[in-house]
């Protein structure tokens, strides 16, 4: 069973826009997936009832900080998942931590351009102490609202580079569009959001 968390200080970045259509897609693809929600306004799992995402091999639960190791022992100790998802609050060091500690990947998204850039650093040396407990750790950072400013683009992945040297950057972005931006409450459809299913692609290939 391995763990992604999908994690950035700032709200608005991402995360949720992201680490529900993987677990989605993970779950069409026949993974068996438990998406938990820490968020306390819990838009993933919102999403998921809106667009009837829960399967067979999809559950979405909504788990506090406290209730989070207990779960994760039972859902390891049942067998019964591949992957589990977490989608994190904005803000909250404490929740941001804990979901990193217990992952095996944690996904930081970002927006293009050089605003975001101080809180993804921020976010990303929360991942200092979980790193310790955790070397195996890994890390995916996911440059989103990219595509219509390839300049920028390129100039947010350098900024990151400089400002996180040692950063894995997604070699999936993530375009600014309708598509995305209307994507809560739809169905991820693997084909039309392909962006996702490459970075699906990617995710494995650095948890494996
Ligand atoms: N690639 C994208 N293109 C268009 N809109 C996007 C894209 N990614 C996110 N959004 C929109 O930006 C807003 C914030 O995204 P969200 O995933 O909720 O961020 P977070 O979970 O980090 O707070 C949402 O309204 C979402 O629909
Ligand atoms: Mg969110």
């Amino acid at each position: 069973m391995k763990i992604i968390s999908a994690v950035m200080k700032k709200g608005g970045a991402g995360k949720t826009s992201t680490i529900v259509p993987l677990a989605s897609l993970a779950a069409q693809a026949g993974a068996r997936v438990a998406l938990i929600d820490m968020d306390s306004t819990p838009s993933a799992q919102q999403w998921v009832q809106a667009a009837g995402l829960a399967s067979d091999t999809l559950a979405c639960d909504r788990v506090s900080a406290e209730e989070l190791p207990q779960l994760l022992s039972e859902i390891r100790e049942s067998g019964a998942i591949d992957y589990v998802m977490i989608d994190t609050p904005p803000g909250d060091r404490h929740v941001i931590v804990q979901a990193m500690s217990e992952s095996d990947l944690v996904l930081m998204p970002v927006h293009i351009g050089s605003g975001d850039l101080p809180q993804l650093v921020e976010t990303y040396h929360l991942m200092r102490l979980p790193l310790k407990a955790n070397p195996n750790l890994k890390h995916l950072i996911v440059v989103n609202h990219a595509g219509t400013m390839p300049a920028v683009t390129r100039d947010t992945m350098d900024g990151i580079r400089e400002g996180i040297p040692e950063a894995r950057i997604a070699q999936t972005t993530i375009p600014y569009s309708r598509q995305y931006a209307l994507a809560k409450g739809m169905v991820p459809n693997a084909a039309k959001w392909w962006h996702f299913s490459k970075l699906w692609g990617e995710v494995q290939e650095a948890l494996a």
